[in-house]
């Protein structure tokens, strides 16, 4: 089966082909647009520009997508709209959507453009729940050198129950998944998100948006430093989070010292409040998710949304799982799985096919879990 997967919830316009080989996901094609320079220019994101863009790619996106899914070692030289439409027409089985959380504005383009396609040929829609996707973009086969599918380290069916830690721009939430389809709510941020506090610390400190990956870059160069910023409710016996103190605490650091990004001879403070800001964020998903997994007897733990791309994160969960009784194995995908992209709403929706009728369909910013 091949599907073709559509992502518009915030910034990125996506589209993937992806079909299902043995128990892996096979990725045909993903191409992703994003208006991240224009929100760079604004320090953050306007929900009007972003959906804007949105129109502007989706569907060069699309017809890029599905053309080059034909022939995934050159990119196809036919990006014609009628090459595209006969693939969509021949190959393509059923076109998944994310139709919630997001920007509402962001997230009607990609369910109505959606819509109309699977009317016009015919298709059945599968709406996916981007927070969901994220996780699954673990079970995303692949090889960045070659294209050709190699076995993954993650058999669909093998890893239940696992625990799911999503940390994206606009949520950090803990989940246990028994199957595909089941999972259950452990906790998550009660105010913001750690993607969140990463860009709003990044905004105070002067750093483009988004700063997660200049948080992350200045973090490494520190070798050592006496500040230190709270990791809020970390010894709380519970699974939320609360980053909102975060920004106000390296606020006061920062009016205090005086670092700014233009700092001159203060770059090295900066750099270290940096340092400060990741490892406090940090270290409470660590000990929580690796909490999870101890309570819960999970022996793996799959993260997933963008911060996922943060590698102290990642080899930060692996060392700690290293020294816990249970040392659950710690997976999350490449890294251009990480952030937003059309591949893991398909990997989703091969794994969790579930049909809707398309005049049921409606994007859903405020969705969470059922
Ligand atoms: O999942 P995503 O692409 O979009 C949402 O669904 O929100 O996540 C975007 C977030 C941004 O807040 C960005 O700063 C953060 O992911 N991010 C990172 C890194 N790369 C992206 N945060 C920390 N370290 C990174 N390397
Ligand atoms: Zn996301």
């Amino acid at each position: 089966m091949k599907i073709l997967a559509i992502e518009s919830s915030c910034d990125e316009t996506s589209a993937a082909v992806v079909e299902k080989n043995g128990d892996g996901i096979v990725v045909l094609s993903n191409i992703t647009a994003t208006s991240l320079e224009i929100h760079a220019k604004t320090g953050g994101i306007i929900p009007e520009n972003a959906a804007r863009m949105q129109v502007r790619y989706i569907l060069p996106v699309i017809i890029e997508a599905l053309c080059t899914s034909e022939n995934r070692r050159q990119k196809s030289k036919d990006k014609s709209w009628d090459r595209a439409r006969t693939i969509l027409k021949q190959d393509i089985d059923a076109i998944a959507v994310t139709y919630g959380p997001g920007l509402i504005g962001s997230l009607l383009v990609g369910v109505e453009t959606v819509k109309t396609l699977a009317y016009v040929f015919d298709k059945p829609i599968i709406p996916v729940n981007h927070l969901l996707a994220h996780i699954y973009g673990n079970f995303i086969r692949v090889n960045s050198k070659e294209l050709n599918p190699k076995p993954s380290t993650l058999d669909t069916t093998k890893p239940f129950p696992f625990i799911g830690l999503i940390v994206s721009g606009g949520h950090t939430d803990l989940l246990l998944f028994s199957k595909h389809g089941k999972y259950e709510w452990l906790g998550g941020t009660r105010d913001d998100a750690a993607g969140e506090a990463f860009d709003k610390v990044g905004r105070i400190l002067g750093l483009p948006y988004p700063a997660g990956p200049e948080i992350e870059r200045r973090a490494n160069l520190v070798v050592q430093t006496n500040i230190k910023f709270k990791s809020p409710i970390i010894s709380e016996d519970n699974f939320d989070f609360s980053f909102s103190g975060l920004k106000t605490e390296a606020l006061r650091y920062i009016e205090k010292s005086g670092v700014t990004s233009g700092g001159g001879p203060l770059i090295p403070l900066l750099n270290e409040v940096c340092y400060a800001t990741q490892k406090a964020i940090i270290d409470v998903l660590v000990k929580k998710t690796l909490k999870a997994a101890e309570k819960y007897n999970c022996s793996t733990i799959l993260v997933g949304g963008g911060v996922s791309a943060n590698q102290t994160l990642i080899d930060q969960l692996k060392l700690n799982a290293k020294h816990s009784n249970l040392n659950p194995e710690i997976i999350s995908p490449e890294k251009i799985y990480c952030t937003d992209n059309g591949a893991m709403i398909g990997a989703y929706a091969l794994l969790n096919y579930s049909e809707a009728n398309w005049s049921e369909i409606k994007a859903n910013p405020e969705l969470y879990f059922a």
